[in-house]
């Protein structure tokens, strides 16, 4: 089966973007009270969106139905490794969401099989990514997929 059609995202589609990203945080939110954005996220986020589509060390590829309608993307970067282990370079997975009704149907499978194609093209050959500790369909999602945890962010009010 072919599924909704993938294709690198435009200029075009960033508030369709903005509303996926949204949501995406409204869900990590809900399922832990210390990922809720600040009121200004979504300001930052669009102009985030704009200078990554111009950026070659950047990826975003969208899922589209019907030629029209954003129901996923998935967004990656190379980013430098520590500079005292290998790999020196990396690919990283900063975002990946699909709109509730059209999940478990293999996109966002899809979507990040593309962006690490081409983060592989880019010559990276490890990606890493973060997820919330409470975010079990997330976990369960990458897991399925082969990742495996690093390591753990630790963190406590000071
Ligand atoms: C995680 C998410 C991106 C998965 O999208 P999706 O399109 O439903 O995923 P797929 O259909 O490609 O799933 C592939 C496999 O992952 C596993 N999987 C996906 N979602 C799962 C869930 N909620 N629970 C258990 N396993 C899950 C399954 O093995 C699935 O294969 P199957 O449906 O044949 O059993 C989606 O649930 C989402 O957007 N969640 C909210 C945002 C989020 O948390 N993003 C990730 C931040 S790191």
């Amino acid at each position: 089966m072919e599924g909704v059609p993938i294709r690198a995202a435009r200029r075009g589609d960033i508030p369709s973007l903005l509303l996926l990203w949204e949501q995406m945080l409204k869900e990590n939110a809900a399922a832990d009270p210390r990922l809720e954005p600040h009121p200004r996220a979504r300001e930052h986020m669009a102009a985030q969106f704009q200078a990554w589509l111009s950026d070659a060390q950047r990826i975003i590829v969208v899922a589209e139905e019907g030629g029209r309608l954003v129901i996923g993307y998935a967004a990656g970067a190379i980013v430098p490794g520590n500079g005292w282990q290998a790999p020196t370079t990396l690919g990283e997975i900063t975002d990946c969401y699909v709109a509730r009704p059209r999940r478990r149907q293999g996109i966002a499978r899809r979507l990040v099989g593309r962006v690490i194609d081409q983060l592989f093209e880019k010559g990276v050959d490890t990606c890493r990514l973060q997820v919330g500790v409470h975010n079990e369909g997330s976990r369960a999602f990458w897991a399925s997929m082969g990742w495996k945890p690093h390591e753990v962010v630790y963190e406590r009010p000071v």
